[in-house]
């Protein structure tokens, strides 16, 4: 194995930070204001310590996962990132060809630079994982029914409706580096739809609500998740709806609101409040295969990983980012075994110290 080749996901960002503009590394590295969460994300999960079994029997270990009735080889998602044609020309298409190669689940940003029919095409390999839709709610319900007709007819299976971003975080670094999406590059599903309003009081006015979850639960028979859920109470709340299939366990990796909790933090007590309810998927911080195992451990069924993608798509397109899946696949299935577990399954609570 060539000594330069990434051995970690670290080794990913590192290699991207020489291949990026300083403002796309500014875009896909930065976070809120002090990136107090951000840290957080990252030092919380590390925070958890393991407390192995040995002597287990271990033939037959598998990293296969089963989450409201979707089997998956492993409980590895890609978070959806914004405009990935900054980090690499084949931009989204490069990533679905990789996630389609590792059986990952891709969650394809609705600020995709690549059209989610071409996502589509690259997804339709044999193994390859679902292909998911996430969804930042328009100011006009037509606008954003728009966007759920064209996930629907591409063929995308879940519709992810982020709720954590009714406005643009404070974003010190983005604004101190001068970032502009560069010419060329747009999120092209947003073309033809009304801008966003420009003033914040006409964005707030139209910020999505438990009413508007109601009402686009009635209008697609796709499954309907929310991401960007932190407080047991709301997440009890989407369960007592009925309009919810799952929860993605959330800060918008510390770019929204600065200083929130961590997502290490959060998990343990919505998985407790929901009682196995709704599958929850935790994003924010994942780098290693044991923070896979402990957000298992701490009730999560799936993590997704955000910016190590860009990271990797950076660095080698489709090859960069098959490769940082398989790397986290492996760790994780390495620890699985470190730990006593065959699959899955056998995580629980009772593996954390
Ligand atoms: C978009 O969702 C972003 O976090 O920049």
């Amino acid at each position: 194995m060539s000594p330069d080749l990434p051995l970690n996901l670290a080794d990913f960002e590192a290699a991207a930070r020489e291949r990026l503009s300083p403002q796309a590394w500014a875009y896909f590295s930065g976070a809120a204001a002090d990136e107090h969460t951000l840290a957080a994300n990252r030092s919380d999960w590390a925070a958890h310590r393991l407390l192995p079994r040995v002597l287990r029997p271990l033939s037959g270990s598998s990293t296969a996962i089963n989450m409201g009735g979707l089997t998956l080889a492993h409980p590895i998602f890609l978070a959806p990132v914004a405009c990935q044609r900054m980090a690499h020309p084949e931009g989204e298409r490069a990533t679905a060809m990789a996630a389609a190669a590792q059986g990952a689940g891709m969650i394809l940003s609705s600020q995709s630079s690549v059209a989610v029919e071409a996502v589509a095409a690259a997804m339709a390999e044999p193994g390859a994982g679902p292909l998911w839709f996430q969804l930042y709610w328009q100011a006009q319900r037509e606008a954003t029914l728009a966007l759920v007709r064209r996930a629907e007819a591409a063929g995308c299976q879940t519709l992810v409706l982020t709720v954590d971003a009714p406005v643009h975080g404070v974003r010190d670094r983005e604004r101190r580096a001068g970032f502009e999406i560069p010419p060329g590059i747009s999120a092209v599903h947003l073309a033809g739809l009304p801008p966003p309003p420009d003033s914040l009081t006409a964005l707030l006015a139209a910020a999505p609500s438990w009413d508007d979850v109601a009402w686009l639960r009635q209008q697609t028979r796709l499954p309907l998740w929310l991401k960007g859920v932190l407080h047991a109470d709301d997440a009890r709340q989407a369960a007592d709806s009925g309009c919810v299939d799952g929860l993605i366990i959330s800060n918008h990796g510390g770019r929204t609101l600065d200083s929130t909790v961590s997502t290490a933090w959060a998990l343990p007590r919505v998985a407790e409040a929901l009682n196995g309810r709704l599958p929850l998927i935790v994003d924010g911080g994942i780098r290693r295969g044991t923070d896979v195992l402990k957000a298992l451990a701490l009730g999560a069924h799936a993590v997704a990983v955000g910016r190590p993608q860009v990271f990797a798509l950076a660095d080698d397109g489709a090859m960069g980012v098959a490769r940082m899946l398989r790397l986290l696949r492996d760790e994780f299935a390495i620890a699985l075994a470190l730990c006593g577990c065959r699959s899955p399954d056998d995580v629980s609570r009772a593996l954390l110290a």
